[in-house]
């Protein structure tokens, strides 16, 4: 069983960030099988810098997406990736320092650095999404009913009209 497993419950709703916390998953899981299985410290750093460089690519994808989708927090969910990306970026260091410093902790550090993340704020963005397009819904289905309302009106109109000019002048 992988050390980090993928859920349901995980999922944004937005194919490409879905695909990128799914490969983040695939590089923490990696990291941890490798360190298990006895790599050297040249493998594991250049896994983690993986991480590092994968990390901040997705970082900036979610932030445009964010973005595109004028979401209000966005600012905050910025510092918050922007910490993310400090904590990994200082355990690689940690790890070139010392590479005896990679414990049971550094994994499950990594695990919550990422699931965390994910469930309390990503989702957060996922529920801001999933309001907004519902809101866009009524918004649509209000201007739809309003046109067609037009549109009988436009056709009762005619026909009075049209009533009026065939009606015979009397006397
Ligand atoms: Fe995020």
């Amino acid at each position: 069983m992988a050390f980090l497993s993928w859920r349901d419950q995980y999922r944004v709703g937005v194919e490409h960030i879905d695909r990128e916390h799914l490969f983040l998953f695939g590089l923490i899981n990696g990291f941890h099988d490798r360190h298990r299985s006895g790599a050297d410290t040249r493998e594991l750093q250049s896994i983690l810098n993986d991480l590092v460089q994968y990390s901040e690519e997705h970082f900036r994808h979610e932030e445009e997406t964010m973005l595109e989708n004028d979401y209000p927090t966005l600012s905050a969910h910025c510092a918050l990736h922007e910490e993310l990306y400090l904590a990994i970026f200082r355990l690689g260091e940690e790890l070139a320092a010392d590479s005896s410093s990679i414990t049971m902790d550094t994994h499950r550090f990594l695990r919550n650095w990422l699931v965390s993340h994910i469930l309390t704020h990503d989702l957060q963005f996922a529920d801001y999404l999933a309001k907004r397009s519902a809101e866009q819904e009524k918004r649509d289905e209000a201007a739809r009913s309003a046109a067609a309302g037009k549109r009988e009106d436009e056709a009762r109109s005619t026909a009075a009209t049209k009533g009026e000019k065939q009606t015979p002048i009397a006397g």
